[in-house]
């Protein structure tokens, strides 16, 4: 039997000591505040037994980390609709790249870039009653966990400051692959990435991608065929223009956010998460990655 403890207390203890952090994210003044010496990890199996290591309990920003649940989400009401106005391949280029998206016409690489989690909150916007509240009642349940909020200071941060977001959202918009107002489209796509989640929690979240579809509660929320494709476009484009990268020395499907969290998956058998908020070069936790990589050569337990 693998001892996930006491990998998961190595790793936190390695990493901790490590002098390189990372760069705080500070495009987005509110993230700038946190401190590059927190580390958190904390895996959940499916088969419920849970392992925890630093500060995997306080909640943070998930940011784009909230692209594969607003993902899954329109996924289950338009299915396959959705490769109408967005492709599943890799861009092979930063989180915010604008000009593939002019070159392409408007429909963006992959529904985890800015320009394609536009469309994908575009989509729910259309969809959701109330969108704000409904997709927060959404990641509560699949969660179960009823605390988890948005923060409004670090979306009203963005709504100041995203004017490359403005610029995809007015490029799509351009192409006719916006169907709501630019400014509702934003407003919906920021609160999204402001919620704010602890590792706990994420992993929690995440575990309908491990299992089939069915979250924690064993309801059904997407089937088994959309699981297995919102795990694959993660493992080619969750972490942008280092996705081969995360391949390369994790092994698994997974999704970053610049809050310094990331989420990631062996189908049927784990969920984990990290938080660090130094990020490297490419807007990726650093110590993240490495605590990931630790932890799939450790334990042996990648898809490879
Ligand atoms: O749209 C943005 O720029 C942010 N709300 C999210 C970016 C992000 O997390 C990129 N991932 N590493």
């Amino acid at each position: 039997m693998v001892d996930f403890q006491g990998i998961l207390n190595s790793i936190h203890d390695d990493l901790k000591a490590e002098e390189v952090k990372g760069i705080v994210a500070s495009y987005i003044p509110e993230l700038s505040k946190k401190d590059v010496n927190t580390l958190g990890l904390f895996m959940q199996h499916v088969d419920g037994r849970s392992f925890s290591a630093g500060d995997a309990f306080t909640p943070f920003s998930i940011q784009s980390i909230s692209k594969v649940l607003a993902l899954s989400k329109a996924i289950a009401y338009e299915d396959n609709k959705i490769w109408e106005r967005v492709d599943v391949e890799p861009s092979g280029n930063p989180f915010n790249h604008l000009s593939l998206l002019e070159l392409e016409n408007g429909i963006p690489r992959n529904p985890l870039i800015n320009s394609g989690a536009l469309v994908i909150a575009d989509i729910l916007v259309s969809h959701l009653e109330n969108p704000k509240e409904d997709f927060l009642n959404y990641v509560r349940d699949i969660t179960n966990d009823q605390t988890i909020k948005y923060n409004f200071k670090v979306a009203d941060s963005e709504e100041s400051t995203g004017f490359n977001n403005f610029a995809a959202a007015y490029l799509l918009k351009s192409f006719n692959n916006l169907n709501n107002k630019v400014e509702d489209v934003l407003d919906f796509y920021f609160h999204q990435c402001s919620l704010e989640m602890s590792c706990a929690q994420l992993s929690k979240a995440f575990y309908l991608f491990a299992n089939g579809g069915k979250c924690m509660k064993g309801k059904k929320h997407i089937t088994k065929k959309q699981a297995k494709r919102i795990n694959a476009i993660m493992l080619t484009c969750g972490f942008y223009d280092e996705a081969g990268e995360f391949a390369f020395e994790v092994g698994l499907p997974g999704k970053s956010g610049v809050g310094g969290g990331i989420v990631a998956l062996l189908p049927n058998n784990f969920i984990i998460s990290t938080w660090a908020p130094g990020l490297n070069p490419r807007g990726n936790s650093l110590i993240g990655m490495q605590a990931l990589e630790q932890f799939t050569s450790q334990t042996n337990l990648s898809i490879f």
